[in-house]
This record gives C-alpha cells, sequence and structure tokens, in this order.
C-alpha cells in the first residue's frame, strides 16, 4: 500500500504530480474538522496551507502521522511542540512566497492611496466621480515599516523606488544593517507619530497580536493609512475601524483577519478600506515555488531521508 497523503487545501498542479507519483493523495477541506480528522486517520503526511489548524486534537487523530507540510511561510496554525512530542516532523516553505506577500503590500498601499477598489466599482455601477476619488501621492511620504524581517525588507526596498522616506519598528534588527537598506530604526510610537503609511510585516505569536489596538492607533499621525497583508490579529480591527470611523485613520489595505475565513469584519463598513481574502501568496509563482518545496520535504521524509531547509 502507497502511504496516504492528506491534501487539505489547495495546492500548485506541479506539486500534486510529484505526489501522486509515489503517494495515495487524499483531498479534504481542511476548514471542515470533521473531514479533516477522518482523513487522518490514515495518514503519513498532511499538506496544508494558512486555513488548516493542525493542532494536538489533529496530531493524535493521526496514529501514523510522520509529517506536517505547510505551503507558505508561517507556522502559526502548527502545533509545533505537540508534533514534536508525538515525534511528527513539520516542514515549510519559507521564502516561497514572499516576494508575492511583499507586492500584496506594495498593491494594496497604492489601491487605499488612489482609492482603486471603491472608484473601480463605482464606475462598473455607473458612476463617473473623478473628484470624489482624488488621492494622495505615495513620493516624499514616509512609510513606516513593522517588522525588517524578509517580506518587511522587500517591501522597504520596492517603497524606496516610490522616493519614500523609511522609517522601522524592528527589536531584533541591528540599526547598521537597517542603514544599510536606506531605513532608519525607530520606536514604536515614533513610528506610529511620523508615518504617513504604516505597513506590518510580523509573524504571529503571542508577542505581536494587538500590536497594533486602541493605545497605538491613539499615538498615529492624522491621515495615516495602515497596510496589513501579514497576519489576521496583528491589528485590533475593531481599534482600527472605529479609528477609521472617527478620521485618525484615512484608509486600510487588509488582507488578513484575526478569524478567518472572514466574510464580516466592522472594516468591511469603510470604503476607504481595501479589503482582500488572504491572497498575499496567492500568485502561480508563489504557489509553485510552495507545493514544489513542501512536495520535495514530503517525498524526502517518507522515504527515510535527510530533509534539507526549503
Ligand atoms: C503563508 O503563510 O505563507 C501564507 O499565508 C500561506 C497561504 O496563503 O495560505
Amino acid at each position: 500500500m502507497r502511504p496516504v497523503v492528506v491534501v487539505a487545501e489547495e495546492l500548485a498542479p506541479a506539486a500534486l504530480t510529484q505526489l501522486d507519483q509515489d503517494f495515495d493523495v487524499r483531498h479534504v477541506d481542511g476548514t471542515d474538522r470533521r473531514e479533516l480528522l477522518a482523513a487522518l486517520r490514515d495518514a503519513q503526511a498532511v499538506v496544508i496551507r494558512s486555513a488548516t489548524r493542525i493542532d494536538e486534537e489533529a496530531i493524535e487523530a493521526a496514529p501514523g502521522l510522520r509529517v506536517v507540510a505547510r505551503a507558505g511561510v508561517g507556522l502559526d496554525n502548527v502545533d509545533v511542540p505537540a508534533a514534536t512530542a508525538h515525534g511528527v516532523m513539520v516542514v515549510n516553505a519559507p521564502t516561497s512566497n514572499i516576494v508575492s506577500a511583499a507586492e500584496q503590500a506594495v498593491a494594496l498601499l497604492l489601491a487605499v492611496a488612489r482609492h482603486t477598489a471603491s472608484a473601480s466599482a463605482a464606475l462598473k455601477a455607473g458612476e463617473w466621480r473623478r473628484s470624489r476619488y482624488t488621492g494622495v501621492e505615495v513620493s516624499g511620504k514616509t512609510v513606516g515599516v513593522v517588522g525588517l524581517g524578509r517580506i518587511g525588507v522587500l517591501f522597504a526596498q520596492r517603497m524606496a523606488a516610490f522616493g519614500t522616506r523609511l522609517i522601522a519598528y524592528d527589536p531584533y534588527v541591528q540599526p547598521a544593517r537597517a542603514a544599510a537598506l536606506g531605513v532608519r530604526l525607530v520606536s514604536l510610537d515614533d513610528l506610529l507619530a511620523e508615518s504617513d503609511f504604516i505597513s506590518v510585516h510580523l509573524p504571529r505569536t503571542p508577542e505581536t497580536v494587538g500590536l497594533i489596538g486602541a493605545r497605538e492607533l491613539a499615538l498615529v499621525k492624522p491621515g495615516v493609512r495602515i497596510i496589513n497583508a501579514a497576519r489576521g490579529g496583528l491589528i485590533d480591527e475593531q481599534a482600527l475601524a472605529d479609528a477609521l470611523a472617527e478620521g485618525r485613520v484615512a484608509g486600510a489595505g487588509v488582507d488578513v483577519y484575526a478569524k478567518e475565513p472572514c466574510t464580516s469584519s466592522p472594516l468591511f463598513a469603510h470604503e476607504s478600506v481595501v479589503a482582500t481574502p488572504h491572497l498575499g501568496a496567492s500568485t502561480v509563482e508563489a504557489q509553485d515555488k510552495a507545493g514544489l518545496a513542501v512536495a520535495r520535504s514530503v517525498r524526502l521524509a517518507l522515504h527515510g531521508e535527510f530533509v534539507p531547509d526549503a
């Protein structure tokens, strides 16, 4: 019998072709808990993206499980200590979608600055309203990057090309490294006070959840525009909606939500919010890279071979 690989979310066709060669690939909807737990009973590997929760219950439901493969960057939906305690290897593809994620943040920033989504929706509804959608230039503005890791750096490099002044908050980055990138490191409070645009680029951890809440949003430069294409929960959605309602925040680009899938949020009431359904990694290129990287790791792991970093 061929080992069973449960694919719980959409995976690039090239990756599925690879897995199909050696394994009995079974597709399930990872957000359907009952379906997932039932499928895991026979699984030697499970492949997920960000929507499937692999917690202790899921790991215990899978007595033969040897590898959890996350086709993407973060591991916040995997209980890594529980997996390790059960002898289950956890692999991901940490660089597969960093360019796509950075590009999504840039796309949202520009869309927020120029009202692209609402102007398009209005025009398609038959309204030609140029003055209503006057935007702002990005050139000459201060852009605050919260988190100067791999994606934050790619975002900063792209924003530099727009002629912006870049500042960043990241307690783990040395000022010399930031300076080499043309970025000045500041405290979070200073970043909030000085930025015309803020974009967050952090993993979701107990330390980062709620990092930008009501207190922080009270400190922002009036008229700031805020982007989150990183992880839901880093910015408190209700506090951001309140700041938008008060006009302190002029607009927001939001790709990720505290609870996903998300079809209702206080943010959706605001025309100045550009909202997308967690599409940061959803490009052909990123999905090919992530899918092929984890397919390779699953094959190596289930063949008992050394699994190098993806
Ligand atoms: C990631 O963490 O790499 C992405 O959020 C994955 C995804 O799009 O599901």
